[in-house]
């Protein structure tokens, strides 16, 4: 199936997202016809049809991919995790081409595009996108921008629609990765992004139970790269997965809703805390960075002796969970030692004692 037919299946662009969330990706209606797509469990297909073999196309993918393209306006294409979908998007840049990237990109991303340079693929040009003075110097020559807005863990805000105009003016390919913000708070493509790339893994499914990636593309020609990447390296999603991430997705109007509000509450409570120094929440999502007073050992004692919060990295799901961000390696030096990262869960808010 050609990008140009999947973007036949997405519903009406005036319904609102919630409503796209429960209505899009869902069989024809018809007498007997399930409400919900199957689970298509096939390595191969009877010859003679367009898809052929299961690396190429799976009916219960194609769901979840109508799903979220219906949602970020765009032809989606599933991977098999949200890495998967990073390195299928950097694959659109030309061999010896550049990547402007912040430094404070997920790290995993970050690793990847570092990894490339070091073999001579690609060059790397790292620039605070916060700063857009800084971002329009950094993108002239440039073929591939990767932008996230919050960004991981400072969460810091990227004007969009600035970087998308600077970045169209330089003829430079504007990605985002839009895992923490959702397709429910902020939609790249309307603001002239080319591609948005989520971590499924995290709100989009929302319950901690896969990994999964997806790439959605403004231009169907991007698409069928983006897709022709996934058959070849083989980066195909598993189809249960694909499956629950579709289940997950119904809910995430209603998640993000009210894990942003508990979010922005502990905000403020956390604000007049007296072991806290600093809190970083920009009021868009539910992901909270907290610096503590006191030192690393007394940071650690506080992810370990949580009772409901749950001690675990990720991110996105119905559970609030916390970690302390530099005891990763890869983290960035400019993270403070004694930030914590919080995703806010969906739990109830009890009252202040
Ligand atoms: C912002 C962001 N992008 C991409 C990824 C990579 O996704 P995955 O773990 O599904 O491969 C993550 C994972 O933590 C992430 O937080």
């Amino acid at each position: 199936m050609t990008s140009h037919e999947r973007t036949g299946a997405r519903p009406g662009t005036h319904h609102a997202p919630a409503t796209v969330a429960v209505a899009a990706g869902r069989p024809p209606r018809q007498p007997d016809g399930p409400l919900n797509p199957p689970i298509v469990m096939a390595s191969t297909y009877h010859a003679g049809g367009e898809v052929g073999y299961g690396r190429y196309g799976n009916p219960t993918w194609e769901m979840l991919e109508s799903a979220v393209g219906s949602l970020e306006g765009g032809v989606a294409t599933s991977f098999a995790s949200g890495l998967a979908a990073v390195a299928a998007t950097v694959d659109l840049v030309p061999v010896g081409g550049t990547v402007v990237a912040a430094p404070d990109s997920y790290y995993g991303s970050l690793a990847l595009v570092r990894r490339l340079e070091e073999r001579g693929r690609l060059r790397v040009r790292q620039v605070d996108l916060t700063d857009a003075d800084a971002a329009a110097e950094a993108l002239p020559g440039a073929d591939l921008c990767w932008a996230e807005s919050p960004t991981n863990p400072l969460l810091r805000l990227v004007d969009l629609d600035r970087l998308a105009a600077r970045s169209r003016a330089a003829g430079v390919l504007l990605a985002v990765d839009n895992t923490f913000a959702t397709p429910i708070l902020q939609r790249p493509l309307e603001s002239g992004a080319d591609v948005v790339v989520h971590s499924a893994t995290k709100y989009l499914s929302g319950h901690s139970d896969l990994l999964l990636g997806v790439a959605v593309a403004r231009d169907p020609g991007i698409a069928d790269r983006l897709v022709e990447v996934r058959s070849g390296q083989g980066s195909v999603p598993g189809t249960f997965e694909a499956w629950l991430a579709l289940r997950g997705l119904r809910t995430l109007h209603l998640r993000v809703e009210r894990a942003q509000a508990n979010a922005a509450e502990l905000a403020l409570r956390l604000r007049s805390h007296p072991g806290v120094s600093q809190v970083h929440f920009p009021g868009l999502g539910a992901m909270l960075s907290i610096e503590l007073h006191g030192d690393v050992a007394a940071a650690d004692a506080v992810t370990a002796g949580t009772r409901l919060w749950v001690h675990a990295t990720s991110l996105g799901g119905v559970e609030s969970s916390l970690e302390r961000r530099r005891k990763w390696p890869g983290e960035s030096t400019d993270v403070p030692e004694t930030l914590l990262r919080l995703s806010v869960g969906v739990e109830g808010v009890a009252p202040v004692d």
